[in-house]
């Protein structure tokens, strides 16, 4: 007995120590930001504040939302005590992260972001540009007046005639890496992401210019958005080796195909929309029910990575590309009772290019295969000779993104560089070329500066990357 009390004794004691211990608190910065980037962003964004709540930025957090400031309740929400539960139509947060969030509030919900790291993100305030970015993504508008240019954490719509200055559509991902439009023009479905953060399909509102939807999905970019035809469904490949179908009215994914061994790169809905073929790191392109995400077969035989697809206009027909530098023109369907490594679906092989294939789009009049990639060119091809149609030159570096306009006479490609080029596809001559941001001037930038600190002071080189304003207010401190 005596014994037994003791040890409960002790028990307690150390119970009452482990109280007293201060648990370490949680960062916001690096532990709790994370947390709602992935998890809460997609719905409490300054686009899409819903119950007018912005988890975008400490601040929006602070303010809270239309029940009041959010460190009050966030924790209420997450278990569900105060109703509907937090995320919204998604399974709880896990212990261990609900425990982060919990503790932080009970820390008292500080925000320790530093200040160099104190980014916002608002439509009010869109992107500044010091020099031109990587362009990862373009589209055209279905009637063809219209230009959709990624940027910066934002789309850029330019009309074609340049009549009036671009329409610009802030959101949430650092990076839009694949734009396509529905046939009726209305739509506009961006797949990006922040890299090693988060995904995000963002659906646009084309003639409002409005937010409809985003779904924040898996813990990096998502790539090869495509629309399916009749424009319900959006799919798009994912770093956890999905495709996942996402309904474009309600925002909501609808079905998850895994069929894939690696990253899903590309994607593209077949002629009904009942199929998906999609493409990626495992280097094969693989068809799928887009109703159920059953797995039907592989179209190709495998050679290597695969990054990029396109379908022709009115046929089951795609071509398909990536690190080997061979664009291969291949059925969708196999016939039935076909044996393995059989390659009877393969109808043509175009010539190997300079680089490894990065993107691949099919003209509307099915007449023509556009082909870029790291090597700095476009180039044409009849799909059905298999001939050079024409080569577009001009890019100083890797294209990223390709497309032909609606009535098939222009190709527009773009990429590392920052210069989108608009060429005559029957030609390859060079119609336009433009920086598709605005640019500032930068002020001096702080390695250009004839101040002696950076020689004499080499620990100012870093004060100056991380000061605000003039970059010397070092100086003043010291
Ligand atoms: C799919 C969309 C969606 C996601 C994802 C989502 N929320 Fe919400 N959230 C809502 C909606 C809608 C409401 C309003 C609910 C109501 O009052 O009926 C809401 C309300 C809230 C509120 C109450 C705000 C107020 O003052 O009224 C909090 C707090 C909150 N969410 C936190 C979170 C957190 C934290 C996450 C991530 C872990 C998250 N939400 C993820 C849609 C979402």
């Amino acid at each position: 007995m005596r014994t037994a009390s003791l040890s409960l004794m002790i028990a307690a004691e150390l119970a009452c120590l482990a109280v007293r211990l201060p648990a370490a608190e949680p960062s916001y910065f690096r532990e709790i930001r994370p947390i709602l980037q992935r998890q809460c962003q997609g719905c409490h964004q300054p686009n899409l504040k819903s119950s007018n709540l912005d988890l975008t930025t400490y601040e929006g957090l602070a303010a809270g939302g239309k029940r009041g400031p959010a460190p009050a309740l966030i924790v209420k929400y997450l278990t569900g005590e105060m109703k509907p539960q937090m995320p919204l139509g998604q399974p709880p947060l896990p212990a261990e992260q609900l425990a982060l969030v919990r503790d932080w509030v009970a820390a008292g919900a500080k925000n320790d972001t530093p200040a160099e790291a104190r980014e916002t993100v608002s439509s009010d305030k869109p992107p500044v540009y010091t020099q031109p970015p990587v362009v990862t993504a373009l589209a055209f508008s279905p009637d063809g007046k219209t230009l959709a240019v990624s940027g910066n954490r934002e789309i850029l719509l330019h009309t074609l005639d340049g009549s009036t200055p671009p329409k610009r559509l802030s959101g949430l991902s650092e990076r839009i890496l694949s734009l396509t439009f529905s046939k009726d023009g209305s739509l506009l479905a961006a797949g990006g992401g922040t890299p090693a953060r988060f995904g995000e399909i963002q659906l646009w509102d084309v003639a409002s210019g409005k937010l409809r939807h985003s779904l924040v999905l898996t813990g990096d970019t998502v790539f090869g958005v495509s629309i399916s035809p009749d424009g319900t469904r959006v799919a798009a490949g994912c770093t956890d080796n999905t495709v996942r179908i996402v309904d474009t009215a309600s925002g909501k994914e609808l079905s998850k195909m895994g069929a894939h061994e690696n990253w899903v790169l590309g994607t593209a809905f077949g002629m009904d929309g009942k199929r998906i073929v999609s493409v990626g790191r495992d280097r094969s392109a693989k068809l799928t029910d887009a109703a159920t995400g059953a797995f039907q077969e592989n179209v190709n035989l495998l050679r290597g990575e695969l990054s990029a697809i396109a379908r022709h206009p009115s046929k089951e027909i795609v071509v398909i590309g990536g690190d080997e530098r061979v664009p291969y023109v291949y059925m969708m369907d196999r016939p039935k009772n076909m044996k393995i490594a059989d390659d009877t679906t393969l109808l043509r092989k175009l010539p190997r290019q300079d680089g490894a294939i990065a993107a691949l789009a099919w003209s509307p009049d099915g007449r023509r295969i556009a082909v870029a990639g790291a090597a700095p060119e476009v180039n044409v091809y009849d799909p059905e000779t298999g001939a050079l149609v024409a080569k577009c030159k001009g890019h100083k570096a890797g294209i990223y993104t390709v497309a032909f306009s609606p009535d098939s006479t222009l190709a527009a490609a773009a990429g590392f560089d920052g210069m989108v080029r608009l060429y005559d596809a029957a030609t390859g001559e060079m119609k336009k070329e433009f920086v598709p941001v605005p640019l500032v001037q930068a002020s001096v930038a702080w390695w250009d500066r004839r101040s002696p600190c950076v020689v004499c002071q080499p620990d100012a080189r870093e004060a100056r990357q991380t000061t605000k304003g003039d970059g010397l207010s070092h100086l003043g401190a010291q």
